[in-house]
């Protein structure tokens, strides 16, 4: 089946027991056994729950994948897979990884004896020279946030098999989607999203998700979401599952929006650069156009007046709503240095005071491009 049918059905069918269209809210925490470890295939919803295994089998269908795993946010995700490594062991990131995703491995995870270097993930000398003989992980996040770097999957897939130890490639694919890019296509082993963002799309749940098509990962990947916990409810998992049915529809005009805003920052005089994968401006275009379906629905840009303009431009636009997050159907505008990526402060992650970042709703493209120019022009 094509994306857009999966994206509707994958992991879900009518209930058997009413009929019912949609995928009930299999709100119960257990379930009875008929015997002494007798059930159907649920015992406690830690473990399984019906509506999460729908979710599930969805997510894993449209990123090409044999198994999917669902977790309570992107963050519980993340530390999920860092859980695979063993104290010693080495992980090659991005340098410009979402900050929350730094902060846990800094603040976090490197006390407990992971250790941790950044690199341009763009430059294939950069990674080939950052690996170690301890390198156990290689985490890539593109388009990148807040930059929107893109990284060569297939690439560095290769330059990563080729090593005589076994490095596992994550993708974090929060900002692509599925519908843009499936790592795992490209020899990825783990993908994983934020559904928060555009998965979910209504900025309404928290959630995260791994994809994976290797069993031994997933079998431990899935030991480690029970025994931790970090699990969403069904609740959350229905809104997951809706959101996804019209994820092909949302992508389309979320980067239609995105292109025209990426090309009217362009020409503005008060902005010096704009960051958008699918524009001929863009470093990393025709990786982009190889591995990725269209430009996304998130951009940034650095303002001329540095740190103060960027402000002053986030604070005074009315239907762009100043906020974190992102992916979700009403514009938002944001300045990562000091909100997403203040984490990253002092760090060689520290991002451009100046850089402004927008994810694209599905506005009226004419109402997002007034409400830009009037704040421009303040
Ligand atoms: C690229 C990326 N990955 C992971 C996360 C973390 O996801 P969550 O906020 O659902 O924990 C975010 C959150 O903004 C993100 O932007």
């Amino acid at each position: 089946m094509k994306f857009e049918t999966l994206s509707i059905h994958a992991g879900q069918q009518p209930d058997p027991a009413t009929g019912a269209v949609m995928t009930p809210i299999y709100q119960t925490s257990t379930y009875v056994q008929e015997g002494v470890g007798e059930h159907k295939g649920y015992e406690y919803s830690r473990t399984g729950n019906p509506t999460r295994s729908a979710l599930e089998a969805c997510l894993a269908a449209l990123e090409s994948a044999e198994f999917g795993l669902a977790f309570s946010s992107g963050m519980a995700a993340t530390d999920a897979v860092l859980r695979l490594l063993a104290p010693g062991d080495h992980v090659l990131a991005g340098n410009d990884v979402y900050g929350g995703t730094y902060r846990l491995f800094e603040r976090l995870l490197r006390p407990y004896g992971l250790d941790f270097s950044y690199v341009d993930t763009t430059d294939l000398e950069q990674i080939s020279a950052g690996l170690r003989p301890e390198t156990g992980l290689l985490w890539l996040e593109s388009p990148s946030n807040p930059l929107l770097n893109v990284s060569d999957i297939a690439a560095i897939a290769a330059i990563v098999q080729e090593r005589a130890q076994e490095i596992l490639l994550v993708v974090d694919n929060t900002f692509a989607t599925p519908y843009l890019q499936r790592p795992l296509e490209l020899g990825a082993d783990i993908v994983l999203h934020s559904t928060t963002k555009y998965l979910g799309g209504h900025s309404d749940i928290v959630g995260g998700a791994l994809v994976t098509s290797d069993e031994d990962l997933y079998q431990n990947l899935a030991f480690i979401q029970n025994a931790v916990g970090a699990v969403p409810g069904p609740l959350d998992c229905f809104l997951v599952l809706r959101g996804i049915k019209t994820l092909p529809v949302r992508m389309e005009r979320h980067a239609a929006n995105a292109d025209m805003l990426a090309d009217f920052l362009e020409q503005h005089p008060a902005v010096e650069s704009v960051r958008y994968p699918f524009h001929p401006s863009h470093p990393h275009m025709d990786v982009a156009l190889r591995q990725m379906l269209n430009g996304g629905g998130m951009l940034s840009f650095v303002m001329r007046g540095g740190e103060q303009a960027a402000r002053r431009v986030a604070e005074n636009t009315h239907l762009f709503a100043l906020a974190e997050s992102l992916g979700g159907v009403e514009s938002l505008i944001e300045v990562p240095a000091a909100m997403t990526h203040a984490s990253t402060a002092g760090s060689p992650l520290q991002v451009d005071p100046g850089l402004v970042r927008l994810s694209v709703g599905l506005e009226h493209i004419e109402d997002l491009l007034a409400d830009l120019d009037q704040a421009l022009s303040r």
